[in-house]
């Protein structure tokens, strides 16, 4: 019987495999061939939730009248816990019912909402390096996407900083060319931010909130990692600007900030319109949360916050051994003030990121994320997820610096899938 041959939608066929799921192959093999493989690519939390969020989860899948569908924005009561926990954590007011709605996960939300606001022929703006969803899902929409390249600073704003830490990355607004801005749509921000690991000052926020009313863009935040700040810095909202609601979204998901990555669960929050307009979108897509996610999320947001003091004490030991590590074999590494990742720039002499994490898995049985996956501003350098122990991270770097002692820093081999990752528009968890 012959295979028919059914060829995907032109939207689709522009796809390349997820990078992840081929690392992920790769990675088993390795495994089954009997490689203690150390996977520091995905940005997946390896430490557990607290307690009271996992009871919370149990508790309501014990409830066996509760297994029907979901609300379609979210319970009140989870739409009220998002609210709560604006309030007690940025001082921002939300009404839970006209400006919050409940996500799957903020990678939902970033596609959801593409496709609510970008038509073909319109314009999105989405920052170079960053989170490649943004720029994914706004082709998908059919819309055309603006990378803006975010800049590299030293930032000025703290007093004593040295110099290596707390590198900020921004994108210079002004410089985006007025008919670009005329048909931009939609502008994504990402702070604290994925791949650099940098924050942004609120006034950034201030200047980004004039620009979109100014050229009546949508400023869609993605604050995927507000509660993983070092020491005492507690990263802002966009929401915190003055007048926000009216130009601006943000995406907020308990994924990172309370170890559920899992779980999918997030929100949508801010102009209750586009609230409005995505939940109209979604409801015909998706169909609510399970409840007892919807329990385990209340618990997270509204429960003891002090167990996240422990987590971060614990990714700061990390953070501080690999980026002491890498500034040891001569890696230039800022010192991040938030995330769970570390920003790297390649050993001298590599320049092909996709090439030398290839060549180092193969080498090591290391695993990192290129630079490159990130848009092509992020070549040259590659992202360490900060997701294993301290000792797995000091055994990850003795391997590296192994490596980078026998090659001289020069990746020992180029496969062609190498080379074809460095092109592709990979799509990252
Ligand atoms: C910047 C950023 N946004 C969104 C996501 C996706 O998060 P979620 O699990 O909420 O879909 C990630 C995941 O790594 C991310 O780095």
């Amino acid at each position: 019987m012959s295979m028919l041959n059914i060829p995907p939608a032109r939207r689709v066929s522009a796809l390349h495999a997820h990078l992840f799921a081929r690392l992920n192959r790769r990675k088993a093999e390795l495994r089954a061939a009997g490689v203690d493989v150390i996977s520091l690519d995905m940005g997946s939390p390896d430490l557990p939730p607290a307690s009271h969020i996992v009871e919370a989860l149990v508790r309501g899948a014990r409830c066996l009248n509760r297994y029907g569908y979901g609300e379609f924005s979210g319970s009140p009561a989870v739409k009220r816990a998002f609210a709560d926990f604006y309030a007690r954590r940025f001082g921002v007011t939300l009404d839970p019912e006209r400006e919050v709605l409940l996500l799957l996960g903020s990678k939902e939300g970033i596609y959801h909402l593409s496709f609510a606001y970008l038509d073909v022929g319109d314009v999105a703006l989405a920052p170079d390096p960053g989170y490649p969803t943004y720029a994914a899902a706004a082709k998908l929409a059919g819309a055309t996407v603006y990378p803006l390249p975010l800049q590299r600073l030293s930032d000025t704003t703290r007093e004593g900083a040295s110099e290596a830490e707390g590198d900020l990355w921004l994108p210079a607004l002004e410089r985006i060319p007025s008919d670009v801005a005329a048909r931009a749509k939609v502008l994504w921000l990402n702070y604290p931010n994925n791949p650099t690991t940098s924050v942004a000052p609120l006034a950034f926020f201030e200047r980004a909130a004039a620009f979109c009313r100014q050229h009546g863009i949508l400023l869609a935040h993605d604050n995927a990692y507000s509660e993983t700040g070092y020491d005492a810095y507690r990263p802002p909202s966009v929401l915190q600007v003055r007048g926000a609601k009216e130009v601006a979204v943000e995406c907020f998901s308990l994924s990172k900030a309370y170890n559920v990555a899992g779980m999918r669960v997030g929100a949508l929050v801010g102009h209750a319109e586009v609230i409005k307009t995505v939940a109209a979108l979604k409801s015909n897509v998706d169909t609510g949360a399970f409840a007892a996610i919807e329990d385990a999320a209340v618990a997270a947001l509204t429960g003891n916050q002090t167990w996240l003091e422990a987590r971060q004490a614990d990714y700061r030991r990390r953070r501080d051994v690999c980026v002491a590590a890498l500034r040891a074999l001569g890696c230039v590494a800022a010192l991040p003030r938030a995330t769970i990742y570390v920003w790297a720039r390649l050993p001298s002499g590599a320049t092909d990121s996709a090439a030398w994490c290839e060549a180092v898995l193969e080498a090591t049985g290391v695993s990192f994320t290129p630079g490159v996956a990130f848009g092509s501003n992020g070549e040259g350098y590659f992202r360490v997820a900060l997701t294993a122990t301290p000792a797995r991270l000091s055994e990850a770097m003795a391997r590296l610096d192994a490596y980078l002692q026998r090659t001289d820093g020069r990746p020992i081999s180029s496969s062609q899938s190498a080379r074809d990752l460095h092109c592709e528009h990979a799509i990252l968890a």
